[in-house]
C-alpha cells in the first residue's frame, strides 16, 4: 500500500480519473488528486474530490494563505506520482525542468516515483520532441506507461497511438512498479494453461484449465523483477507485458518451447495441466461422422517435468499436483518421482478453488519434507507465497 498523488492533466482521458481513483483506494492505497486548469475543463472538482475522498489540489490552492506550498507538501508525501493523463505539454516540462504551474512544480520538488500514462493524438505522441522528452524522462528514472493504440478521443481521429492506457492496468503498472525487487535477475521460465490435443482440424482432448495460476505466478515474478518466459496453452487471457509470452497448443509443443528455453531458466513453475495422453494418429481432413461406436486410440505425451528432473543441474523445480482425494502422500511421491523442490496441492472438486476460479487453495510440499497449509486466497496471493519459497532456495 502507497501514498499516490494522481495528478490529472488536461485531455479527455481525464473522465477515466475518478475511475483511476477509486481502484486505488479499493486496491488500499492512500491517495490525493491534482487537476490542472485543462484538466478541469473536461472534469469537475467534485467528480474528482468524491473519487479521492478529500480535496482537489488546483492552481489555486497551490500558495496558501498561511504561507505554506502545495507543491513541496505534495511532493514530500507522496511515494508516488501518477500523471494520468499525461500531455504532451507536461512531460515536456517535466523534461526540462520548468516549474511555473502546480503540476511541473511538485515534480521537480522531489516526487520520488513518477510515472506517466500519455494520452494524446498520434502526431503528438510520435513526435521527435515528445519521444526526446519521453527517453530524458526515462533517463531520470521516471516510468512510462503506455500509451497504448486504439481509438482516439478527439473527434476524427480513428484509431492510433496515444489512447491512455485503462485504469485497471495502470493499477497494476504502479503496484508492479512500486513492489519489492526481491527476485531482481532470476530467470524464471513458467508453463501455464491447457493444452490440446487434436483428432483432427477442429476435434481436441483438453481439459477447463484458465490458465489464470500460472499467468499470476508469471506477473508476481515479473513484478519482483524477475525475468520472466511464459510457455502458455490456449487461454482466454491477454498476453502479460514484461515478458516473452509463447504461446502452444499441444504438450509436444508445449515440451519442445520448454525444452528450447531450460538451459536459460534458473528456475521453472510448470502451473500448465498438460494433457497426459494425446490420440496416436491426428487426421489431416475432418472427419464426417459415422452412425457407430468408435474406439479412440491413445498413446502418452512425455512428462515435460520429469524430464526438467532428469537434467535438473541445480535448477528450482516447481510443479503442481491436481488431485481429486486426500493426495499429500501422492504429491510427495510426485515430487520425488519428477525430482522438484516444490510441488503445490491443490483439488479439483472443491468449491470456490482449482480450474477457473479467482481463488485456490493450495498445500506446499518442500523436498526437506516441510507441509504449509495455505487458506484459501486468490491465486496471486498464492503465486506471492510459491516464489517466496523460490527466493527462500535461491539463497
Ligand atoms: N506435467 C508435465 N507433463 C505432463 C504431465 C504433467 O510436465 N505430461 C506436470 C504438470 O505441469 C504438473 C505436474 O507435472 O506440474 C503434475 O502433473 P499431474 O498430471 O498431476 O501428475 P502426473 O504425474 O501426470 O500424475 P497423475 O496424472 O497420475 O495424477
Amino acid at each position: 500500500m502507497a501514498r499516490v498523488l494522481v495528478a490529472v492533466a488536461g485531455g479527455a482521458a481525464a473522465l477515466k480519473a475518478p475511475h483511476l481513483l477509486r481502484l486505488l483506494r479499493a486496491r488500499g492505497h492512500e491517495v490525493r488528486v491534482l487537476a490542472t486548469p485543462r484538466a478541469l475543463e473536461f472534469i469537475t472538482p467534485l467528480s474528482l474530490a468524491v473519487a479521492a475522498g478529500g480535496e482537489v489540489a488546483t492552481e489555486e490552492a497551490w500558495f496558501r494563505p498561511d504561507g505554506r506550498a502545495l507543491h513541496i507538501e505534495l511532493a514530500r508525501w507522496a511515494e508516488a506520482v501518477l500523471v494520468a493523463p499525461a500531455t504532451a505539454d507536461a512531460m515536456a516540462k517535466a523534461a526540462l525542468g520548468l516549474a511555473d504551474d502546480l503540476l511541473s512544480a511538485t515534480l521537480l520538488a522531489g516526487a520520488k516515483r513518477v510515472a506517466w500514462a500519455p494520452a494524446m493524438n498520434e502526431a503528438m505522441w510520435l513526435s521527435p520532441q515528445t519521444q526526446a522528452h519521453a527517453e530524458r524522462l526515462k533517463a531520470l528514472g521516471h516510468a512510462l506507461f503506455g500509451p497504448a493504440y486504439g481509438p482516439l478521443a478527439a473527434a476524427g481521429e480513428g484509431e492510433g497511438w496515444g489512447r491512455m492506457l485503462e485504469p485497471e492496468e495502470l493499477v497494476e503498472r504502479l503496484e508492479a512498479l512500486l513492489a519489492p525487487k526481491d527476485l531482481k535477475g532470476l530467470r524464471l521460465l513458467v508453463s501455464a494453461g491447457p493444452t490440446r490435443e487434436y483428432l483432427d482440424p477442429v476435434r481436441f482432448l483438453s481439459n477447463p484449465s484458465s490458465g489464470r495460476m500460472g499467468y499470476a505466478v508469471a506477473e508476481a515474478a515479473r513484478d519482483r523483477g524477475a525475468e520472466v518466459v511464459l510457455v502458455s496453452g490456449p487461454t482466454a487471457l491477454p498476453d502479460p507485458w514484461g515478458m516473452e509470452v509463447v504461446q502452444v497448443e499441444s504438450a509436444l509443443e508445449m515440451r519442445q518451447a520448454i525444452l528450447d528455453r531450460y538451459p536459460w531458466a534458473e528456475a521453472v513453475v510448470m502451473a500448465a495441466a498438460v494433457a497426459d495422453y494425446r490420440p496416436a494418429e491426428t487426421l489431416k481432413e475432418k472427419e464426417p461422422k459415422v452412425e457407430a461406436e468408435r474406439l479412440l486410440r491413445l498413446v502418452p505425451n512425455p512428462d515435460i517435468l520429469k524430464e526438467l528432473g532428469e537434467r535438473k543441474e541445480g535448477r528450482i523445480l516447481v510443479g503442481f499436483a491436481m488431485e481429486t482425494g486426500e493426495g499429500l502422500e501422492r504429491a510427495r511421491e510426485k515430487l520425488r518421482r519428477k525430482n522438484l523442490d516444490l510441488i503445490a496441492l491443490n483439488w479439483v472438486n472443491r468449491e470456490g478453488v482449482g480450474f477457473g476460479s479467482l481463488e485456490n487453495q493450495v498445500v506446499l510440499l518442500l523436498r526437506d519434507g516441510r507441509v504449509l497449509e495455505l487458506p484459501r486466497m486468490r491465486k496471486r496471493e498464492v503465486a506471492e507465497r510459491i516464489l517466496d519459497l523460490v527466493k527462500e532456495l535461491r539463497g
